[in-house]
């Protein structure tokens, strides 16, 4: 009979992908974030601060509305931004602030 640590070894590993798979995308969202951040202040803190994405009376509703909304404002100042930079600040903006479900 093999001991018993052989027959556990297997699901271990399959257990450490699983958490694997469930971290990473959290990792990496984070960074992106991270991108964003440094971004916006770079590009968006000259007409507003912050407390444009608190006001009670926002604008900006929905992810796809805050989507069309980076996008726009990133075009609009010529930010020169990438499709995965204009990502980055959406990320953080919903991250830090508008707090949308990702999985709509
Ligand atoms: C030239 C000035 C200017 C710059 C630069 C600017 N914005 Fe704006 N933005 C505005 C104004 C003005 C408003 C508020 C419009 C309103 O009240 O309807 C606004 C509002 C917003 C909103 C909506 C806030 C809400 O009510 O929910 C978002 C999101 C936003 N800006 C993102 C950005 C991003 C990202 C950048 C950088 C790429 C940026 N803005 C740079 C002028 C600017």
């Amino acid at each position: 009979m093999s001991p018993i640590s052989t027959q556990i070894a297997p699901l271990f590993r399959t257990m450490n992908r699983v958490l694997l798979l469930l971290v990473l995308p959290g990792l990496f969202s984070a960074q992106a974030a991270a991108n964003g951040k440094i971004l916006h202040s770079q590009k968006c803190m000259s007409c507003h601060k912050l407390e444009v994405y608190q006001r009670g009376n926002r604008k900006v509703k929905t992810l796809a509305a805050l989507k069309a909304r980076v996008s726009g404002c990133a075009r609009m100042n010529r930010t020169g931004w990438s499709a995965q930079q204009v990502q980055q600040v959406i990320d953080y903006l919903n991250r830090s602030f508008y707090k949308f479900s990702v999985y709509q």
